[in-house]
């Protein structure tokens, strides 16, 4: 069995460049991983990744193996398949990290389990619960680990919430309103390629952080969803609901409200404005939790702003996430639970890499179902239940659709 597994990542947009390339580069650079491949539908990306300043400034003379070569295709020329002949090369024990777009993400995790490869992925795992279960259960088959990347559950905000309320010190949640709402300048991206009203919404692209986050904190499951969205025009024409309001009945009868949007400005001092209010039910008096997700008590004015988009001379940054930080070494290392999140995903793949029998690594994954603590396809299937509630409420002007549980989950319009 190998020691330092090699991961292919799948899809080079804005996610690689944010969060996993830097992640995966610093897991290289403390031994955790070995090769680092990434693949996109064209080497436009990749020449970008390779290129991206804050990248080279952390992580000084580290690269990846480009599919499709940047450097000698046309950045344009489309390889939609090549991520297939990238992964026939793969090691087993390998891993293969899934960025791609939400619609395309089952048919390369099918790829992928299909060569024996481990697979981490972006949120969501997929778009429909049967797809899910089974991709849990092929995966189980063969002893492979999966694990779905909801970077929130590794915010020590949502650990400790999660303990106090399973400890009972917050009483029983009743209702709640969760917000999460993504800067305007993002219509700008390749999201207006594929974030279209055929393919997804705001609340499916953001709000099941949320959703996921009161199920991880509580255990409870969501029942029922309603969403009502507001389609506004992409700069290319292309229709998006770019403002969606949610609401999620529970199985305790408590109620979280959701706003998502593609709206925060772009001059605002921030990269979003996102956060959590929970009021529960105690004995005697009620229980309170309420989470500033996008501001941490740092307001900066600089005397220079970047290059980005969202850039500002007054900014007050969150140190939460994901930064770069000096270490004492050469170059920086990423520092939030951005980071924290793919090192604990690379460990559990590791932790079954360790097993060589099958019975073993099914133990372990098993042990990591349980725990409950990252997300994996066996104890987070609700969020693509609440997928496809949500789905059906916004196309259908927002009636409510009902997540029914038990052996064979379904939804259905009430
Ligand atoms: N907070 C989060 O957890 C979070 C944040 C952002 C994005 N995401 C998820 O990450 C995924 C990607 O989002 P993004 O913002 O990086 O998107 P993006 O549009 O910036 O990038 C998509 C990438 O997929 C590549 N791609 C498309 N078809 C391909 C193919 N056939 N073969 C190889 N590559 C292909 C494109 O070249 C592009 O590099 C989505 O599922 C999104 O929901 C999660």
């Amino acid at each position: 069995m190998i020691n330092k597994p090699q991961v292919i990542v799948i899809g080079g947009g804005m996610i690689t460049e944010v969060q996993i390339l830097p992640s995966l580069y610093q897991l290289k650079r403390i031994g955790v991983i070995s090769d680092i491949s990434v693949c996109a539908l064209n080497g436009e990306p990749l020449k970008r990744l390779a290129e991206s300043e804050s990248i080279k400034t952390a992580f000084p003379g580290f690269s990846f193996r480009s599919f499709p070569d940047f450097t000698r295709e046309p950045l344009d020329k489309p390889f939609p398949d090549l991520y297939k002949e990238v992964l026939d090369q793969a090691d087993p024990g390998s891993i293969a990290f899934i960025a791609l777009p939400d619609q395309l993400h089952y048919n390369a995790i099918k790829e992928a389990l299909g060569r024996n490869l481990h697979v981490i992925t972006v949120k969501p795992l997929v778009l429909k619960y049967k797809e899910a279960r089974e991709i849990e259960e092929l995966a189980f088959k063969k002893g492979l680990f999966t694990g779905i990347e909801y970077h929130k559950r590794s915010d020590d905000r949502a650990l400790m919430a999660r303990r106090h309320y399973r400890s009972g010190d917050f009483g029983e949640f009743m209702l709640g309103q969760a917000t999460m709402v993504e800067p305007w300048y993002y219509r700008n991206s390749n999201f207006q390629n594929w974030c279209t009203k055929e393919n997804s919404d705001m609340f499916s692209y953001v709000g099941c952080h949320y959703i996921d986050q009161v199920h991880f904190i509580t255990g409870l499951l969501p029942v029922e969803i309603s969403v009502y969205g507001i389609i506004n025009k992409y700069p290319n024409g292309k229709e998006g609901y770019l403002y969606t309001d949610g609401r999620v009945i529970w199985n305790n009868g408590a109620c979280l409200n959701v706003q998502n949007a593609m709206g925060y400005p772009d001059i605002a001092p921030g990269g979003n404005t996102q956060g959590l209010q929970m009021l529960c039910r105690g004995e005697k008096d009620a229980g309170y939790l309420f989470h500033q997700d996008q501001y941490r008590g740092i307001k900066y004015s600089l005397l220079k702003k970047g290059t980005q988009p969202g850039d500002t001379y007054y900014n007050e940054p969150s140190p939460d996430y994901f930064k770069y930080v000096e270490y004492g070494g050469d170059g920086l290392e990423p520092v939030g639970y951005g980071y924290r999140s793919i090192q604990k995903l690379l460990n559990c793949v590791n932790e079954v890499n360790a097993r060589s029998d099958l019975d073993g690594r099914r133990e372990i994954i098993q042990k990591i179902d349980q725990a409950g603590i990252l997300a994996t396809p066996a104890n987070s299937y609700y969020n693509e239940l609440v997928m496809e509630a949500g789905r059906l409420s916004i196309t259908n002007s927002g009636k409510p659709a009902v997540i029914t549980y038990g052996k064979e989950p379904s939804v259905k319009l009430k």
